[in-house]
């Protein structure tokens, strides 16, 4: 029989993908969530406004870059994973952890993802 358990919260990686599927982030929230937490201080990000730091890379055309950091294959679960804390998938990186929630992450990744 298939789990009764709520898919809610359930981080197990072989967890039915389709209705993750369907609960994908919403660009525009993701847009104005990069702006709230000003990922532009170290990011030059397209339509961003104010987003021309130098600090990290620029996040253009993110979502035709295969690896994120160089090293973790760019697909929206890693991608969420790594705004949520990217010392998890690359321990040495330089990017700071930034607090940012499952669900801000989901919206985060959607914008990054459909910048071409
Ligand atoms: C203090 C500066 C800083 C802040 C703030 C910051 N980042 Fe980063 N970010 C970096 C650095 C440095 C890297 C490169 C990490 C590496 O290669 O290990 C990076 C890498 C990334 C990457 C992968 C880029 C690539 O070319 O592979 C993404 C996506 C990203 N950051 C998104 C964000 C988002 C979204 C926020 C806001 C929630 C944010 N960053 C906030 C410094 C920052």
């Amino acid at each position: 029989m298939l789990s009764l358990l709520g898919a809610c919260g359930s981080d197990s990686s072989d967890s039915a993908a389709p209705l993750q599927m369907a609960a994908r982030g919403d660009p525009l929230q993701g847009q104005r969530l990069i702006t709230q937490f000003q990922c532009g201080s170290c990011h030059a990000i397209p339509g961003v406004p104010a987003a021309r730091g130098v600090h990290g890379p620029s996040l253009q055309a993110f979502g035709k870059r295969s690896y994120i950091a160089g090293r973790v294959p760019n697909f929206p679960d890693a991608l969420e994973q790594w705004l949520m804390a990217p010392a998890s998938l690359v321990p040495d990186t330089a990017m700071p952890g930034m607090g940012v929630s499952r669900e801000e992450a989901r919206h985060m990744a959607a914008y990054l993802g459909q910048l071409e």
